[in-house]
């Protein structure tokens, strides 16, 4: 019977299909971002069995890979919820009470930066301008921007209960 945390990932997906993604980008300049663009697009996020495949047809370590994608705040290492609600943490908003608004979105869905509800209806990620900032704190929701964002704009467009 599988533990918490593996009915909460999905299947990998098959080999094969990510060589062959990755192979189609392959001779592109720089071919590192837009394959793990292609790879995020087709599953919505980097399948742990992809860096291995990138870094041999790459020929640079898993580690160069795996550095690469935590670096950019905007892979995901696992699939989000079905919403996901931004929040910029950048200066000025912060200074505008993003960090309140992010303090507060997370006490109340109960998860951390990159977290998703239990019933996989949102996650919460953070975000660094959304060139917004004159009206601050903004966030973004399902790719909607949000300027002076308070917990309930924030949380209302998405129309699902909060628990
Ligand atoms: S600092 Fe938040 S939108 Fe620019």
């Amino acid at each position: 019977m599988p533990d918490d945390l593996s009915m909460s990932l999905p299947a990998l997906p098959p080999t094969e299909e990510i060589a062959a993604l990755v192979a189609a980008k392959l001779n592109l300049e720089g071919p590192l971002l837009p394959i793990l663009h292609e790879l995020q697009e087709t599953y919505g996020y980097i399948p742990e069995n992809a860096l291995g495949i990138m870094a041999e047809a790459l020929n640079i370590t898993r580690a160069e890979v795996h550095g690469v994608v935590s670096f950019y705040h905007d892979f995901r290492s696992r699939p989000a919820g079905r919403h996901v609600i931004k929040i910029c943490r950048a200066e000025a908003c912060q200074a505008m009470g993003g960090a309140a608004l992010g303090a507060a979105v997370l006490e109340r869905l109960g998860v951390e930066w990159h977290g998703t509800t239990p019933d996989g209806a949102i996650t919460i990620e953070p975000i660094y301008c959304l060139g917004l900032c004159a009206c601050g704190p903004a966030a973004m929701v399902d790719g909607r921007l949000i300027g002076r964002a308070t917990f309930e704009t924030v949380i209302e467009p998405i129309g699902e209960r909060v628990k």
